[in-house]
């Protein structure tokens, strides 16, 4: 058996080759993502394990389905940027990894909503500038507020047990009921309730057609004056310039954003100043002290790193070997 892993980073490179040696098992290990250009170095090869965050285009589904390679390992959990179509038509058996660590999403998720509740980033701008002084810069109590969680998956109950141990009310809204927090009570009947009970905004459900742009002008004007979004999730559920609007006339009081809707090609790479980079929505975000952005790095622990690895890995292999896998995609 013969495993190429794509877009492979130094990060993850030992945790591969641990993997290999355990299981006696060749994996070429390549850094480019899979692309049309990067496609052909999978001749040969029984299956693919891959993550980027770029599409995974029919073409290149296509080509990789001639080399007869049906078994694909995302290292990832979102399967939104795979065309779905491409790959039922060429019979792929598709793999994700749903829980490498959604402690390490729901971590940085609270961490970025303290950081915002607190006000440091702006005492490190003053500090910097040697303005000890506290006011104007007074903050908010996570205990004292109520946080609405937009769908109850594994990060999200994860985000929640934190926000529970800070002593927030939680509330959560889902169309499919996790039976233990249904006993709890959490969940309200609509996003519309939601909206109307929270002070803290969480999303956590993934991208689908019919969520696109989830937080529009209006699901902003049914939020109470002051909330604060949180979107460690996909840019896609928030209108970037629905959320502009909705920060300057003050109806949202901040936001963490570790993901963007426009964010391939920009996340991830280093343009060397501020001003070089080329998305002038992104940076009117960037500039402001109640919006903190991270480049979609909620993900990134050694845990997590590890865990992608070596979970996909294992299910590449049992697709090769069985035809099927724990964490089979539906498409
Ligand atoms: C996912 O697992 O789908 C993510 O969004 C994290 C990714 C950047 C590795």
């Amino acid at each position: 058996m013969k495993i190429i892993a794509y877009g492979i980073r130094d990060d993850e490179k030992p945790y591969l080759d641990q993997w290999s040696k355990d299981q006696g098992i060749e994996v070429k290990a390549v850094s480019e993502l899979l692309d049309e250009d990067t496609v052909s170095l999978a001749e040969g090869y029984d299956g693919a394990v891959v993550y980027q965050q770029k599409p995974y285009t029919a073409s290149v589904l296509d080509k990789l389905a001639s080399y007869g390679i049906k078994s694909l390992s995302l290292r990832n959990v979102g399967v939104d940027n795979v065309d779905a179509d491409a790959i039922k038509r060429n019979g792929f058996t598709v793999t994700n990894v749903p829980a490498y660590s959604p402690e390490a999403i729901a971590e940085l998720t609270v961490t970025q909503l303290m950081r915002l509740l607190r006000r440091t980033p702006v005492f490190d701008k003053k500090q910097a500038a040697g303005n000890l002084m506290w006011a104007p810069d007074i903050a908010d109590e996570l205990g004292h507020m109520t946080v609405g969680i937009v769908a109850t998956g594994r990060i999200g109950r994860a985000a929640m047990r934190i926000y529970k141990g800070f002593g927030a009310k939680v509330i959560a809204y889902d169309v499919f009921h996790n039976p233990e927090l249904e006993k709890e009570g959490i969940y309200v009947d609509s996003m519309d309730e939601l909206y109307a009970k929270a002070d803290v905004i969480s999303l956590h459900a993934p991208a689908t057609k019919e969520n696109e742009h989830l937080l529009n002008d209006d699901a902003f004007s049914k939020m109470k004056d002051g909330v604060w979004i949180l979107n460690p999730a996909r840019g896609a559920l928030i209108d970037t310039d629905a959320l502009i609007r909705a920060l300057d006339n003050g109806k949202v009081a901040g936001v963490a954003l570790d993901v963007y809707e426009d964010e391939v090609g920009i996340f991830n790479t280093d343009f060397g100043s501020f001003d070089a980079i080329p998305d002038e929505r992104l940076k009117n975000l960037m500039k402001r002290d109640n919006v903190l952005v991270t480049p979609h790095v909620a993900f990134y622990t050694r845990t997590a790193v590890k865990n992608m690895v070596q979970f996909a890995l294992n299910n590449n292999k049992q697709l090769i070997e069985t035809g099927t896998a724990e964490n089979v995609v539906k498409f």
